[in-house]
């Protein structure tokens, strides 16, 4: 017992020097409670009324949060950010200043950490904001937020974020599909992206990675693209938007805004100018449709987009199967559309194609899209590094036809190939020639082998 009484006295002044230690640290970490006091009293200066004025002050703190079921989180960045829906305090210090730019998106519908990152539980500014081990979204800086919009919008343009409809442009046209799996779609030889967005690179890593993968991922197959900055940052908005979350129906209903300009480009995509007249402008198979949004309601405008048998029986119509954001936006163009609208639209149309130039055309969005592209390059040019492989680089495909039948080629897209060694005892290359019997159906082989065969024909021609 006589031994055990100095110990005891020790742990109570070790207890005492912990206990002292916390306040102090306390005292200099402003709570959640003194950002709410700091905002009464904001609030209180523009109050004439004495009464009112003490009731302000009067009010007890407490934690503010929204919950957000559709979004799988509870957000309290409100308990501090008491501004953000009073246009009174537009002009007010943070964390107080009122949220300009919502628009539909008011926080008791969306909150904040869907857009921001951040750590939606925490009050403390430090655990709030993100910036802390094991958080593995901090807050997104000013230069990144708006990629957070691809995250519901997905489809189309997002006003105000060329950045997205620039980085989905680029991850389809350079291949990435071909090493890189997005939705279950796309080849195993780099990490699947489908959630790149909610996993644990920042942006500043994404950006880097674009611009020198090797360096920054030592020995890594993926091949330097040499993208300017802005392509980098497009990519990485890109990849930040992919996060895969299961949002509720409310959230998801907007993949697609329904703006003129989109509905202008579905209105091109579709060919509906094969059929109608804008002012006089095209064709007369249908309805010359100016003014068409004057004439008929927006609903029957729907129906009719909806099912063209339904509202005229026999009708040479095609049905689309279009979904309802898809409609709202063909009706929007519609109801500005002019004769010039037709006249661009006919200007650019690549009409008079003969089958073959169908066939080549669909073999060009099929190497595109299955991300051959990313491997052989989207000039067909090869020269990815590919260590140890004989030649040392994923080959070019220009010449061949040089060395293969049509049905060779078409053998190797079907099974595969693994690339001979250039040193039997050295180490596999990376990469290899995938196989791609279950992705790709025999027509859409043969319509690759065409393109490959009609860009032989230019090598020759050039050379
Ligand atoms: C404990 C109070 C507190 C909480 C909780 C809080 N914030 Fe803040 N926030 C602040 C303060 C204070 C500032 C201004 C100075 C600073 O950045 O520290 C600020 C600034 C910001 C900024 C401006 C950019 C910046 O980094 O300066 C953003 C964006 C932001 N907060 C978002 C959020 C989000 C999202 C949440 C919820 C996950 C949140 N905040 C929760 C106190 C808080
Ligand atoms: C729909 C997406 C969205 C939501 C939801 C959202 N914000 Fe924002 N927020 C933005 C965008 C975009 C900006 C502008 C960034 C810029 O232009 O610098 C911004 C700016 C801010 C700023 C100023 C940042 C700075 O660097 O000056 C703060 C603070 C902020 N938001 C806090 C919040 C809080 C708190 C909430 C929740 C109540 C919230 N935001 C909800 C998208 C959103
Ligand atoms: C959590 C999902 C989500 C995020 C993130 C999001 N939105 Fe939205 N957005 C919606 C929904 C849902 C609507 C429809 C809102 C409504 O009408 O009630 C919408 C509507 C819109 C509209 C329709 C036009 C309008 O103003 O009525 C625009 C434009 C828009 N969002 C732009 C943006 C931008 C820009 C961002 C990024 C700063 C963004 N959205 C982030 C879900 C989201
Ligand atoms: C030839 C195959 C190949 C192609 C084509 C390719 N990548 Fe990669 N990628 C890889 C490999 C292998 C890795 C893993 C090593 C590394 O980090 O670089 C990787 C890593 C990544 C990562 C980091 C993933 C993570 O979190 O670790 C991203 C993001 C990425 N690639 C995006 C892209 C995009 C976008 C494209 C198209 C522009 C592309 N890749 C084209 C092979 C490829
Ligand atoms: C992951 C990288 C990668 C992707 C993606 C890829 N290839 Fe290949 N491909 C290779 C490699 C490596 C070889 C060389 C094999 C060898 O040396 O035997 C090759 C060989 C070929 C060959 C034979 C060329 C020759 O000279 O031996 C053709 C044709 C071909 N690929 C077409 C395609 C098509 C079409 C696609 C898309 C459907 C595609 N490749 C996607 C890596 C790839
Ligand atoms: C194959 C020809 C054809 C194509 C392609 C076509 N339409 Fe039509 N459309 C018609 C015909 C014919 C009518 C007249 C009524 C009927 O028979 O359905 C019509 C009627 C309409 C109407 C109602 C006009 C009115 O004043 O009553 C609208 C709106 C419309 N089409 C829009 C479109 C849009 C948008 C597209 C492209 C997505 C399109 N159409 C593609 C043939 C076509």
């Amino acid at each position: 017992m006589g031994r055990k009484l100095p110990q005891f006295f020790f742990a109570l002044s070790m207890l005492a020097l912990v206990l002292i230690a916390a306040a102090v640290w306390q005292a200099s970490t402003p709570s959640w409670k003194n950002y709410q006091r700091a905002f009464f009293q904001l609030e209180a200066q523009g109050e004439p009324n004495a009464v009112t004025k003490a009731a302000v002050l009067a009010t007890p703190p407490q934690i503010h949060q929204i919950l957000l079921p559709g979004l799988q989180r509870v957000d309290r960045c409100t308990t501090c950010h008491l501004g953000v829906d009073d246009p009174t305090m537009k002009n007010a210090p943070e964390p107080f200043r009122y949220h300009a730019g919502l628009g539909p998106h008011i926080p008791s519908k969306f909150g904040c950490t869907i857009c921001h990152g951040g750590q939606g539980l925490a009050t403390d500014v430090k655990d709030a904001h993100g910036n802390v081990p094991f958080w593995p979204n901090p807050l997104l800086s000013s230069d990144y937020i708006r990629a957070s919009c691809g995250r519901c919008h997905k489809e189309g343009d997002v006003p105000g974020v060329p950045e997205l409809t620039e980085g989905r442009r680029l991850f389809e046209t350079e291949g990435c599909h071909g090493c890189h799996k997005l939705n279950g779609v796309g080849g195993s030889i780099g990490p699947d992206l489908t959630d790149e967005g909610a996993s644990h690179r920042s942006p500043d890593w994404l950006e880097r990675h674009f611009l020198a993968p090797n360096v920054v991922s030592a020995g890594s197959a993926m091949p330097n693209f040499h993208f300017t900055r802005e392509q980098a940052r497009a990519l990485t908005y890109y990849m930040l938007s992919l996060t895969n979350a299961d949002m509720g129906s409310y959230y998801s209903s907007m993949r697609l805004i329904p703006s003129p300009e989109y509905g202008r480009q579905l209105f091109v995509e579709k060919d509906c100018i094969v059929c109608h007249a804008i002012g006089g402008t095209g064709a007369k198979v249908g309805p010359d449709l100016l003014g068409v949004t004057k004439r008929h309601s927006m609903e029957w405008l729907d129906e009719q987009l909806v099912n063209p048998q339904l509202v005229y029986p026999g009708s040479s119509m095609p049905e689309y199967d279009l979904e309802a954001n898809v409609r709202t936006a063909l009706v929007a163009f519609m109801a500005s559309a002019t004769q010039e609208d037709a006249q661009e639209i006919l200007a650019h149309r690549s009409n008079k194609l003969t089958p073959e130039d169908v066939a080549i055309e669909a073999g060009k969005r099929d190497f595109a899209r299955f991300g051959c592209a990313g491997c052989h390059g989207t000039e067909l040019q090869g020269g990815v590094p590919n260590p140890n492989a004989q030649g040392g680089q994923v080959p070019s495909l220009l010449h061949v036809s040089d060395d293969y039948t049509k049905d060779e080629i078409i053998q190797i897209i079907r099974d595969g190939k693994v690339p001979p060694l250039d040193n039997a005892a050295g180490p596999t290359p990376p990469l290899y020639m995938p196989s791609w019997k279950h992705l790709l159906s025999d027509e859409d082989i043969h319509q690759i082998v065409d393109f490959l065969w009609s860009m032989q024909q230019k090598a020759k021609d050039s050379w």
